[in-house]
Formats: C-alpha cells, structure tokens, sequence
C-alpha cells in the first residue's frame, strides 16, 4: 500500500463545526435506541410553510430545472431587494447589489475569500458563531476574538470595539441576533460601534439571519439603518433557513456594494455554479408571503424562551439571561464547574455537557465551541413537552452533583 497523501496545510488551524459534532453524537445515542433529547441543533423543529412547498412542487413541474444565473434568478433578488427596503427603514438595495448563494454559511464563505488577503485581521466578538474563525482561517486571514461581558448582555461595547481595531484590521462580522447567545444590538449601540468603525476603514459584515426572530418589545435594527453614511462598507448577510423554517434549501444572500457582489459572484460561479433552481422558486414565494405561518412560528419561539429561562432559572447552579431573538439559551453553568458526577469531576463546561448527556440524555453544546467557557447553549427550535421534559431531566441531574 502506497503512503497516505496529507491533506492540505490549510487545514491545520480549521477546526470541524462544534455544533454538528454534538448534533452528530446525539444521533448515535438515539440510534442506539437510546432516548437523547436534543438541545444542540440551529434549525426550527418547524416544517417548511405548506405554501413554500407548493411552490417548490409548481416550480419543479413548470421547468425551473436548469442551471441559473450564477448569483441567482432575478426574481429572487428583486423579492430580497423589496422585503429588505420594508425591514431596513431607509436602506435601500437593488438587484445588482445582491448574491444569492447555497446558505448563508456559504454566503459568508464567498466573502471570506472575496475581501480577505494573508495575515488580515477580521474582528469577532466572542461568544461568536462557530464557522466565523474558521471560516476566516481558510482564507488565510487571522480571526481577533472580541470578548464581551454576560454584564454588558453579550454584546460588544465600543470601547472592546477600539482596542482591538489596528492596521490590519480588514473586517468586523457582527451577528444580530447572536447565535449562541440570542442577544442583539440596539439602535443607539450600533450607532455607538459604527462611530468607532467611522474613524477606520475596514467592512462590516452583519449577519442578520435571525433578524425576524426577536421578542417582547425589542426593536430590531440594521447597522445599515442607523448608519446609513457607512453603507458602501456594510454587507448584509441574511436568508431563509431560520425565518421560512427552511434550513434545508440552503439558501442564503449579501447585499453591499456592487463590486464585492462581481467578486463573490465570481467566487461562486467556479465553485456551485449557482444555488439550486428550485430551492430559488421556493425562496420567492417564502419572500412573497403570505407571512403568518412565520408569525406564528415567531410567537412559538417567544413563548419557549420563556419556559426555557424561567426553568433553568430554577435550576441551582444554573443561571441565564432573557435573550431578545434568535432560539438560544445561553445558560451561566460556571457555579457547577468543580463538581462531580457520573464518577468524575467536571472541569469544563464540556465536562458538564458531556454530563447531561450521558446522565440527563439532553444534548446541549459547550459555550467553549463559541469561544465562552463556562456556559453551555440550548436551543429552544423544539416543542414545549420536550423542553419541559428537557428541563425536568436536566434539573435532576444537576441536583445530583456532589
Ligand atoms: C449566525 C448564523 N449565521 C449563518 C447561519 C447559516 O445559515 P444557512 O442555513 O443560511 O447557511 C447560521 C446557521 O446556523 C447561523 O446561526
């Protein structure tokens, strides 16, 4: 037998999606027959709204089978364009200044390799999602980790903003709502960042792919709004998957400026060519409403966070904020770190998600995998019989550390 050939350098430093590893693990158990509830998955437990589908089915039958163009069918771009000129008070995109790709994580993949050079610095505040570091690595670029406080409610201040900035520094992704943490900027803190941002030169790329998805009297906002003098240095990143409960369409977009769309267009037509045709039909007719099956999914979400907070609230040892979007807990475990269980002591929070699931068979991923030990985060994309049951089982176990 002839000598492994290695894989690439590149991937030395790329680390495989925390997320999807506990996801991967929580399977095996089930498929062992044993009865894991998981916590650790990033998509609605909601099926795709029945009128989506239709139009997936209409499409496929009247010829919508062929290769498109590669930043995606014009009339997807004009229905993004028009959903986002009624989201985004005040800012306004047309067709040319957007990209449809396969996701939003691809999406932000084209970018990484559109703007990025060797040895840039890209600005992520931490508790951040998993793919941005390594996402940036790949491109050979340096991610700078922002920490942010749990007192300042995630979310990074101005002035953390400022100190890390330097001349390096090529872009800052913002995600708003935070997947892991459901928190999200306010107008006035945006405006605070981007005066920061104002006095450098470097993108901001804003993942908003759960801005339809806050709660209570929170008031979602766009950097693109509050700062509309910065608006040819803005990228907008956004997508069906969480609104449309249409994670497995993989479709996503960008808007910013014309030029860097030529660029992930280009990046995208030697890579997928363009993002499935059907997928594209389905995601104009999610666009195009009606939307009440995503305010009700909205309202469902809002009445788990909820239940999830209030009980892991009651859990001693637990504690954990009210997010303002998104389907994320971000649960304070550090007072349960040093304790024992299931025969060891846990020193991590991976320890103590690794607890949960062997003793309480709750999957749940460490805050570690998004750079903030000492927490772990659930999603609530579930029923309310299975959080509850989820939160009763994990109360139990926790009550039996020593
Ligand atoms: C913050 C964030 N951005 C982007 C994505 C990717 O979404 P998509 O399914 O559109 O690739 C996710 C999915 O988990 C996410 O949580």
């Amino acid at each position: 037998m002839s000598e492994s050939i290695p894989v690439a350098e590149r991937l030395s430093a790329v680390k495989p999606s925390a997320t999807v590893a506990v996801a991967q693990r929580a399977r095996e158990l089930k498929a062992q027959g044993i009865d894991v509830l998981s916590f650790s998955v990033g998509e609605p437990d909601f099926d795709t709204p029945k009128y989506i589908r239709e139009a997936a089915k209409k499409a496929i039958d009247s010829g919508a089978t062929r290769y498109t163009a590669a930043r995606g069918v014009p009339e997807l771009r004009e229905a993004i364009c028009e959903v986002s000129a009624k989201r985004r008070v005040g800012v306004s995109y047309k067709p040319a200044e957007c990209v449809v790709s396969v996701g939003a994580k691809h999406t932000l993949f084209n970018l990484a390799l559109a703007l990025y050079d060797e040895g840039d610095e890209v600005l992520i505040p931490a508790p951040y999602w998993v793919s941005y570091p390594e996402q940036v690595r790949l491109a050979g670029a340096n991610p700078v980790i922002v920490q942010t406080s749990e007192a300042d409610g995630f979310n990074m201040t101005p002035d953390a903003l400022r100190a890390a900035i330097t001349p390096k520094t090529k872009a800052l992704i913002l995600c708003s709502p935070s997947n892991p943490t459901g928190a999200a900027y306010s107008g006035e803190e945006l405006r605070a960042l981007a005066d920061v941002a104002a006095e450098h030169n470097f993108w901001i790329i804003v993942d908003e792919i759960y801005g339809q998805l806050v709660y209570g009297d929170f008031e979602q906002k766009s950097i693109a709004e509050v700062a509309p003098e910065l608006k040819d240095r803005i990228i907008i990143v956004d997508g069906v998957s969480k609104t449309f409960a249409m994670t497995g369409w993989r479709i996503g977009w960008m808007l910013g400026p014309e030029y860097v769309t030529k660029a992930c267009e280009k990046i995208q037509s030697q890579a997928t060519t363009n993002p499935s045709s059907v997928a594209q039909q389905a995601a104009v007719a999610a666009l195009r409403g009606p939307w009440e099956p995503m305010e009700e999914m909205r309202q469902a979400f809002e009445a788990r966070r909820g239940i999830i907070v209030d009980g892991l609230n009651a859990i001693d040892g637990i504690s954990c904020g009210m997010p303002a979007g998104a389907f994320y807990a971000f649960a304070n475990v550090k007072a349960l770190i040093g304790r024992r269980g299931g025969g060891k002591t846990l020193e991590t929070d991976i320890d103590f998600a690794g607890y949960l699931l062997e003793e309480a068979r709750c999957a749940v991923v460490p805050g570690t995998a998004f750079g903030a030990p000492g927490y772990v985060r659930i999603s609530y994309a579930a029923s309310n019989e299975m959080i509850r049951e989820g939160l009763n089982r994990m109360s139990e176990a926790v009550g039996k550390l020593e």
